[in-house]
């Protein structure tokens, strides 16, 4: 298996508070995953492109590969339902055959060969949430000896048609099967959405200790209204959530809509900064190969990226909420991103502010780079005063750093 105690690891299992040791998902995963934008959508027929098929995953991964998105972290190609066929003859799991003729082997070598890695999906139940065969409580072990025989990267073991019980036995074991396989796969549990997201249901400690990131809550749809409802649960808890995530463990608040049909450009930036700030994973959920040059900036931006990565893996919180809001994330090297989020559906919003309103240390300079038009602001005292201006449904967001050996003592700042 993956887990070799020793004195060190023992050592780093009473400092982390007992987490899942197998060494994935440092920072959050970035990647493409097939669901929100193409469904159950199984007629190849009629819709050879967009069908749920092994043509439609080899053409995203070519356009992760070549259009600049593997370079920038983006490595998963995410399978979601609708790919299984059935069992063989000895119960193990088979791909659809005409959808997926040479196999999920294949399909992860081809992902390979790229420089990408492969995920897929099944369901701790009797049937996927589309109807699939699932993973029963018999199978768990036959299942994860099958996927990390094709070579998977990452798992996503859904909860319809279980029960509680069957759900609580389930997922520690499908992650105990998984480490014994001796191949490392990333395993994603949504087992947390289907028991109402909250302790004392849901056991996060327990989570944290089997899966490397949880859905903790409703399915992401096409409309702003969706990312909205996702983010006032995740804020509205976030006493509870925010200290779960950490290396190797994050909370999920599902799929990016960039790209897609739902939300204006505004929206789109909204909900790029905002689940940055959640440190959430990255998993876009659109057509890699008619996305606008303007989609592909939200999604490609470096600072942004730089931000959800962050090494620390600190999830940051809403903290100030009025007319508008602000979000804060901790970073390495004393820095911090700041989101300003406006709900207004009016017009521009001026929100006047300073840093030390926002509860920053007095008499500490910083400089500010805007994280979209790249505009930088030098020596911004604590105490100063500006003005920011957030469009409708629009964020503006700061990488703050802190300026280092500043020759001034808060003595003289202060005369
Ligand atoms: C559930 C999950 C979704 C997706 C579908 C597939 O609703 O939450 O993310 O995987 O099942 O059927």
């Amino acid at each position: 298996g993956l887990l070799r105690p020793s004195g060190m690891f023992l050592l780093a299992l009473v400092a982390q508070g007992l987490t899942l040791e197998n060494g994935l998902l440092r920072t959050p995963p970035m990647g493409w995953l097939a669901w929100e934008r193409f469904r159950c959508n199984i007629h190849c027929d009629e819709d050879p492109k967009n069908c749920i098929s092994e043509r439609l995953f080899m053409e995203m991964a070519d356009r992760l590969a070549q259009d600049g998105w593997r370079d920038l972290g983006y490595v998963y190609l995410n399978i979601d339902d609708c790919w299984i066929g059935g069992r063989d003859d000895k119960g193990r799991l088979v791909p659809d055959s005409k959808r997926f003729p040479r196999g999920i082997a294949f399909l992860a070598d081809y992902a390979h060969s790229l420089g990408l890695k492969l995920g897929i999906y099944e369901d701790m139940g009797n049937m996927t949430c589309m109807g699939f065969p699932g993973t029963t409580l018999d199978t768990v072990e036959l299942d994860a000896q099958t996927f990390a025989g094709w070579k998977v990267d990452m798992l996503k073991m859904d909860g319809c048609f279980s029960t509680s019980e069957e759900r609580a036995q389930g997922y520690p074991k499908m992650s105990a099967a998984l480490n014994a396989t001796g191949r490392p796969i990333a395993f994603s549990c949504s087992w947390p959405a289907y028991e109402g997201g909250l302790p004392p249901k849901v056991n996060y400690t327990l989570l944290a200790n089997i899966c490397n990131l949880w859905r903790n809550y409703d399915d992401i749809q096409d409309s702003w209204n969706s990312v909205l409802s996702i983010l006032d649960w995740f804020v509205k808890h976030q006493d509870i959530l925010q200290p779960l995530a950490g290396p190797g463990h994050w909370n999920d608040p599902d799929m990016l809509l960039i790209g897609n049909f739902g939300l204006s450009f505004e929206e789109s930036r909204s909900q790029m900064a905002l689940w940055t700030m959640l440190a959430a994973p990255l998993f876009m959920s659109t057509d890699l190969r008619t996305i606008t040059p303007q989609n592909m900036d939200i999604l490609q931006n470096p600072l942004m990226i730089k931000i959800n990565q962050d090494p620390l893996g600190i999830q940051g919180r809403r903290i100030y909420e009025v007319l508008e809001e602000v979000y804060k994330r901790p970073l390495t090297n004393e820095a911090s991103a700041l989101v300003f989020f406006s709900r207004r559906t009016d017009m521009p919003y001026h929100f006047h502010t300073s840093l030390a309103k926002l509860n920053f240390p007095r008499a500490k300079v910083y400089d500010a780079q805007n994280i979209f038009s790249g505009e930088i602001i030098s020596g911004l005292w604590s105490e100063n005063n500006f003005t920011v201006v957030i469009n409708p449904s629009g964020v503006v967001m700061w990488y703050l750093n802190p300026v280092k050996n500043m020759d001034i003592s808060e003595t003289m700042y202060q005369l």
